[in-house]
């Protein structure tokens, strides 16, 4: 939520890097964040310049144009996802202090925001906007007013807020520093010869250099042209942690895609195989990317909670499937922001699984400490290394699918059910559940994947045409069952985010519990239908729910394993999978249902990869 860049360079490298260009450059690539509004502030000459626009960043480009900013060699710019004022001008960041001198960005929620803007409202301060983060706008100028120092001023300020934040502040009165502050929201610092960066994540640098330092919570950093220093909020010295960017800026890039939602759909052969890679030691056991806690303890685990959102929380009922088969420990999957509140039953022999492509939600990075309080052992499934949640947790497994930019999921969903069928194994290993035969024989599956991944891509033109077809539909209904369920509810959040359709995801078997009461003449139903090869195939029942719907004038859409005929009678359309294992398979069903969705949006002329009201990372609770 809400895209933060910073920069400071030596003025004589402005020829190469002019501060505003910088700025731009990390505003582009971290737009995905949030997109209501955009806004910079630069500082030249003594004097403070800011432009800031309600819209995409196209917006304040144009404003840029037609009023050029003086050429400065360090400024704070700010895409944003409006959580207090709506998206306008005047809600745009930068914020300023009184002294009008002092330019603030901010991204998070100041929780006590509305005691402290009365309180300050109360002593004559003015405020221009409905945003929090005007309040700690004026606090932290306030404090630079008596201190004269921005890291101190800084310091002052964030120790009277409640909340999550990730501030950045610039002032004309000390024009060689950026000074920028994190609570519960993220910050890296980027490192360059002359010339130092913030960013929300390293997308808004990654063009300029490939070093970079995490900060720890509750931390403040001063950048300099030539230094970085960080405190604690308690004002004792303290060390960040340095790290390479092992992916380049090309990987941000749409590579002659229209969209990064196509790039990322056509780019999940790559990430499932990415998320697969290398993970058996010399003795071809599989292993974890980190692990602080002992495998020992691992292997008494009597219980598994898998927190996530939204599509991260639909891997992780794939994951329940999967782990409770291999392991038969029972596997509990619960909504983050869900979690805490309702008291749930955790001692030392839990497991917590997070699932997390940004790792920064905050939902689920609340839940991931309190399960940690309450004496938990932690585990995360993360896309992005060295984010909050991988580096609270006990134990980690990065999905190293690389970066995802569209704001709806798709490879980081792909890679989560893979990664995650990586930690069943995992475990069903550590507990001797099953035989290493068995493993190799399923992880042989599973690296046959990613080539079955490619062909259903190679025949996307069918669904695409489909979804031309259907642009004008108002809802479409999703079935499955067992893990076909979760792909039912992923393929409808996909057409909710991305084609602003009214879409449900069900499981098969509850359709005549209520839900078939919304089927009317022509009701377009997608079905995922389970193999109907093996003893225990649903194959008949889900055969059994398509007739049910038909029967009441549905328009069903199947997705089938190739082979499976008999489906073509019960389906005005079918789209074939290849076969793989029954619980391998959402690897597969969900890609015809991603292609549609995209499809559809496109044909209906939305951005795809910036839906409405969405942002990428939700990092307020
Ligand atoms: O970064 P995370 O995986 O933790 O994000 C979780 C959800 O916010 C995310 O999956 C969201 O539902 C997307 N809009 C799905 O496309």
């Amino acid at each position: 939520m809400c895209g933060i860049v910073g920069y400071i360079g030596l003025p004589e490298k402005s020829a190469e890097h002019h501060a505003l260009d910088v700025l731009m450059e990390g505003l582009r690539r971290l737009e995905y964040r949030g997109y209501d509004s955009a806004g910079v502030a630069t500082v030249a000459g003594g004097a403070v310049e800011s432009r800031k626009k309600s819209g995409k960043l196209a917006n304040l480009v144009a404003e840029i144009e037609q009023q050029p900013l003086t050429p400065a060699s360090l400024g704070i710019g700010h895409t944003r996802w409006a959580t207090h004022g709506g998206p306008t001008d005047l809600n745009a960041h930068p914020h300023f202090g009184d002294d009008n001198k002092l330019a603030v960005i901010h991204n998070g929620i100041i929780e006590n925001f509305a005691q402290l803007r009365q309180r300050l409202s109360a002593a004559g301060h003015v405020f221009d906007s409905q945003t929090d983060t005007e309040v700690a706008a004026k606090l932290i100028g306030e404090a630079f007013q008596a201190t004269g120092d921005l890291t101190e001023a800084m310091r002052q300020a964030v120790n009277e807020l409640e909340g999550a934040f990730t501030l950045l502040a610039v002032h004309p009165d000390q024009p060689d520093r950026v000074v920028a502050a994190r609570r519960n929201s993220p910050l890296v610092v980027g490192l360059g010869e002359g010339e130092n960066f913030l960013g929300s994540d390293v997308s808004g640098f990654i063009d300029f250099t490939r070093e970079a330092v995490e900060l720890e919570q509750d931390q403040i950093v001063t950048i300099t042209a030539g230094d970085v220093s960080i405190i604690n909020f308690d004002g004792s010295a303290a060390a960040g942690k340095r790290f390479y960017i092992d992916w380049d800026a090309t990987a941000a890039e749409k590579s002659g895609y229209d969209s990064f939602m196509e790039k990322e759909i056509n780019e999940q052969p790559k990430a499932v195989e990415d998320t697969l890679l290398g993970r058996t030691d010399a003795a071809g056991r599989l292993t974890l990317d980190e692990l602080r806690i002992s495998p020992e303890q691992l292997k008494d685990t009597t219980k598994i909670i898998v927190l996530a959102c939204g599509t991260a929380a639909y891997a992780g009922t794939v994951a329940k499937y999967a782990i409770e088969h291999w392991t038969r420990i029972p596997v509990e999957v619960e909504l983050a922001h869900e979690f805490r509140y309702r008291d749930p039953i955790i001692d030392e022999t839990t497991l917590v699984v997070s699932i997390s492509q940004s790792g920064e939600t905050m939902d689920t990075l609340m839940a991931v400490r309190y399960a940690k309080e309450q004496g938990a052992r932690t585990l995360s499934i993360c896309n992005t290394n060295g984010s909050t949640i991988p580096r609270e947790s006990d134990a980690v497994l990065y999905l190293h699918a690389g970066p995802e930019i569209a704001v709806a999921s798709t490879k980081a969903f792909l890679a989560m059910i893979a990664a995650s069928y990586l930690l069943g194994l995992y475990l069903a290993q550590l507990r001797g559940q099953l035989f290493s035969g068995q493993i190799s024989d399923i992880l042989a599956d599973l690296h046959k994947i990613p080539a079955k991944i490619q062909k259903i891509l190679d025949s996307a033109d069918e669904i695409k045409a489909l979804a031309q077809a259907m642009a004008q539909t108002p809802s479409v209904l999703f079935l499955g069952r067992h893990v076909g369920f979760p792909v039912a509810m992923e393929g409808a959040l996909k057409l909710k985010e991305l084609a602003y359709i009214h879409a449900e995801g069900f499981a098969a078997g509850e359709l005549k519990h209520g839900p078939i009461a919304l089927i009317e003449e022509g009701q377009p139903v997608f079905v995922v239908v389970p193999s109907p090869r093996g003893r225990d195939s649903l194959h008949g029942k889900v055969v059994s729910n398509i007739q049910e719907v038909r029967a009441r004038g549905a328009k069903t859409i199947t997705v089938a394993e190739e082979g499976d005929d008999a489906v073509r009678e019960f389906s005005e359309n079918v789209f074939f999978v290849p076969e793989t294992q029954p619980l391998l398979m959402p690897l597969l069903t969900t890609v015809p249902l991603q292609i549609f969705a995209c499809a559809l949006a496109s044909e209906k002329g939305y951005d795809v990869d910036q839906p409405r009201n969405l942002a990428k990372s939700v990092t307020v609770e």
